[in-house]
């Protein structure tokens, strides 16, 4: 039996002067579910995102979280791997990430400690005092994730997340996407990622 719907987007329009970014894109996400969210490059999935988390404003429609408009202490309990990643190259992974953790409502040690042992299920236990920077594509797309999933976010949004893993980092993620979503009750909810590729997507 489907769980109660969690998030609903509902008729969302969107144009950039001759470009019609989304024209009546509308999905509803039971609880616990995991959607993969494909199409084409172009093809409006970042533009709907972004509406998600009020990043872009729809001319038209409504983005909607368990039956509310989406206010900003909620956004704080969603996660989100923007397409555009958005981590300070310079700074330390623990430290950045212990920041990023306040940012969502956790206090400093438990922030630290989530990040730590993401970055551990991750294969990243041994890096936490580098630099973004000095870390690999894939690895700086690893710490991405685990920013993502620190706060054991009620909403996961994943854009484009398979870009530049591994194949064993793509299982681990496979495996920690499909973990978040049987989570649900009562706390965690569903997981969309977006891509391209059909190769990668998963749906539950
Ligand atoms: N800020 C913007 N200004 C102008 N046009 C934009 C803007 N953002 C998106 N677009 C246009 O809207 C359309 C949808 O873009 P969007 O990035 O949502 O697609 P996408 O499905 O995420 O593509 P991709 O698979 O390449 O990531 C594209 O034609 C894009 O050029
Ligand atoms: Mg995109």
């Amino acid at each position: 039996m489907e769980g109660p719907i969690t998030l609903e987007l509902n008729g969302l329009h969107k144009r950039y002067d001759e470009t019609l970014a989304l024209d009546g894109c509308s999905f509803a996400v039971p609880q616990g579910r995991m959607l993969g969210f494909l199409g084409p490059n172009g093809a409006g999935k970042t533009t709907a995102m972004r509406c998600i988390f009020g990043l872009t404003r729809p001319d038209a429609g409504s983005v909607r979280w368990r039956g509310r408009a989406i206010e900003r202490a909620q956004k704080r309990r969603f996660g989100y791997m923007p397409e555009q990643r958005g981590l300070y190259p310079r700074m330390q992974v623990l430290d950045q990430l212990t920041y990023f953790g306040g940012l969502h409502g956790l206090d400093r040690h438990a922030a630290r400690s989530s990040a730590a042992r993401w970055l551990d299920r991750l294969g990243l236990g041994d890096r936490a005092q580098s630099r973004l920077e000095d870390l690999s594509h894939g690895n700086q797309q690893r710490v991405q994730l685990v920013n993502a999933l620190l706060h054991e976010p009620e909403l996961l949004v994943l854009d484009e997340p398979f870009t530049g893993l591994d194949p064993l980092a793509v299982q681990t993620l496979g495996e920690v996407v499909t973990e978040q979503a049987a989570a649900a009750p009562p706390s965690c909810s569903p997981a969309i990622t977006s891509t391209s590729s059909k190769a990668s997507a998963r749906t539950s």
